[in-house]
């Protein structure tokens, strides 16, 4: 018995893994992320779709492990990639008791859409070069578990998960530069999305105004402005 975590990438289903594409296709059983999994990556499957965000742990645990004794193929599909906020070892660990093995296949995280929609490194020479990431506290973390202070000061590269709804309490407790460029992006690699651009100064009222409250990263750095940066020693100089 072998249980499949997946990364379904972003959003565009173009941006699944080979592998992870691979495996959706000869699934019996595919037990997805609702919200944020791309529904055209399951439009032609053969398989059973159960949305994860219609039952709790212990039904998706139950349901994917009978599957599994039947001798079925499942799938277990996350949004972006599975380590991040996927919460796969609170699924993982009752799964690996009833003798399953598991394999978890990367996915794209929506930090490298969001990156590559703003046309950026998260990383660059003389302006970042280190990136956190990070959540802040809400239904499902204490506020004394919101580090988003005391990691705001080490200036570098922030990305802000599960938190558009919150920018304000967000921006509040963000300890940089009132000009530091802060970027939201909403729906990142699907075909709505959006790219806010402001400040610690303005970001709250812009993304308050385009009406955006979830699926979206707050980006926080002087990365989102693409400059200000030294050649690397990457490549050969002529
Ligand atoms: C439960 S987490 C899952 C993250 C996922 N594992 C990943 O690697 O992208 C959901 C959060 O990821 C972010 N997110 C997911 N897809 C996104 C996208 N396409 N564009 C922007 N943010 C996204 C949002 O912050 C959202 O609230």
């Amino acid at each position: 018995m072998k249980l499949y975590f997946v990364g379904a990438g972003p959003g565009d289903p173009d941006l699944i893994t080979v592998k992870g594409a691979k495996l959706l296709a000869k699934a019996d059983l595919v037990v997805y992320a609702g919200s944020l999994v791309n529904p055209v990556l399951l439009e032609d499957l053969e398989a059973e779709l159960v949305d994860s965000n219609t039952i709790n742990l212990e039904e998706i645990t139950d349901t994917m492990l009978e599957a599994l004794r039947a001798g079925k193929n499942v799938v277990r599909l996350h949004s972006g990639d599975p380590s991040l906020y996927g919460a796969i070892l609170e699924q993982m660990k009752p799964l690996e008791e009833a003798g399953v093995e598991v394999e978890v296949v990367p996915g794209v995280s929506s930090i490298f859409a969001v990156s590559a929609a703003l046309k950026t490194q998260l990383t660059l020479k003389d302006v970042s070069e280190s990136l956190i990431i990070t959540r802040p506290a809400g239904t499902t973390l204490e506020q004394d578990q919101d580090q988003i202070a005391s990691l705001s000061r080490h200036g570098t590269t922030l990305a802000i998960f599960l938190g558009v709804d919150k920018i304000r309490q967000v921006v509040r407790s963000l300890e940089v530069p009132a000009e530091t460029p802060v970027a939201v992006v909403y729906r990142a690699s699907w075909p709505d999305e959006k790219i806010i651009l402001g400040t610690l100064e303005d970001i709250a009222e812009k993304v308050e105004e385009a009406k955006i409250e979830k699926s979206a990263i707050i980006l926080v750095g002087n990365v989102i402005s693409r400059s200000g940066f030294r050649r690397s020693h990457l490549y050969k100089s002529r």
